[in-house]
């Protein structure tokens, strides 16, 4: 899978942070302290432009508040996760919604659908997140990668090809609270990807799906199976 200069890494579960070729630093779905898998020397950051938030689980924006404060990103989100992030003292918080496609830094986003839950743990309380998304990231250089966020496998990845036509799929594959490797398979037939990167997988033991059950079941794509801490 040729990036053509974009610096992807994984961070362990849905963590990725990814450097564009023209030194923007993106990160989506922060959680690092508390991810078991994320290396040590990956929890701190230099810097961060823009951050993509997918919903409002622990396992995804663990960290996001407090780097939001540090580095102070663009943070993308869906409105009420945005409202939220905000509240919580986010500066730059440009909240949107499923369809829409804004420019943050040098990549555009655009916010697509995702079939999951979104509430936001907060203390000893469940808050409205809004819904739950993935994003489809442009790149200047014409690379697009889809982040799927959690989901479950569903028709409309068929319209996610159409229009966007990513070259490269970052899709869940542990099971349990996210489509496991067979749903992933056929997720992988309507989107047609050159390439995946499985995650949101060995985690915790429940996430039981594994790279090598995705790679037995789909054919025309490479699954790229990556150690947390690397960059492709
Ligand atoms: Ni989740
Ligand atoms: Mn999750």
């Amino acid at each position: 899978m040729d990036l053509k200069g974009i610096k992807l890494t994984w961070l362990g579960h849905a963590t990725f942070r990814i450097e564009t070729p023209a030194g923007k630093t993106v990160l989506i779905d922060p959680w690092v302290m508390g991810n078991p898998k994320c290396p040590d020397s990956e929890k701190n950051f230099k810097k961060v432009d823009v951050m993509l938030c997918t919903h409002g689980h622990g396992d995804h924006i663990g960290d996001a508040v407090e780097i939001a404060k540090k580095h102070n990103p663009v943070v993308v989100a869906i409105y009420e996760l945005g409202l939220w992030m905000a509240n919580k003292g986010a500066k730059q918080v440009s909240g949107m919604s499923k369809g829409g496609t804004q420019t943050v830094g040098d990549i555009k986003v655009t916010m697509v659908h995702a079939t999951h839950s979104s509430g936001i743990e907060d203390g000893d309380q469940v808050i409205y997140g809004g819904e739950p998304c993935g994003y489809v990231i442009e790149f200047a250089n014409g690379v697009k990668i889809y982040h799927a966020g959690d989901t479950n496998v569903f028709g409309d990845m068929q319209i996610i090809r159409e229009l966007y036509s990513p070259q490269l799929a970052l899709l869940p594959i542990g099971d349990h609270y996210t489509m496991g490797p067979r749903e992933a398979a056929y997720a992988c037939k309507l989107l047609q990807p050159k390439a995946v990167v499985p995650m949101h997988w060995g985690t915790f033991p429940v996430l039981t799906g594994t790279p090598e059950a995705l790679r037995k079941l789909v054919s025309g794509v490479e699954v790229v199976e990556m150690k947390p801490g690397q960059t492709i």
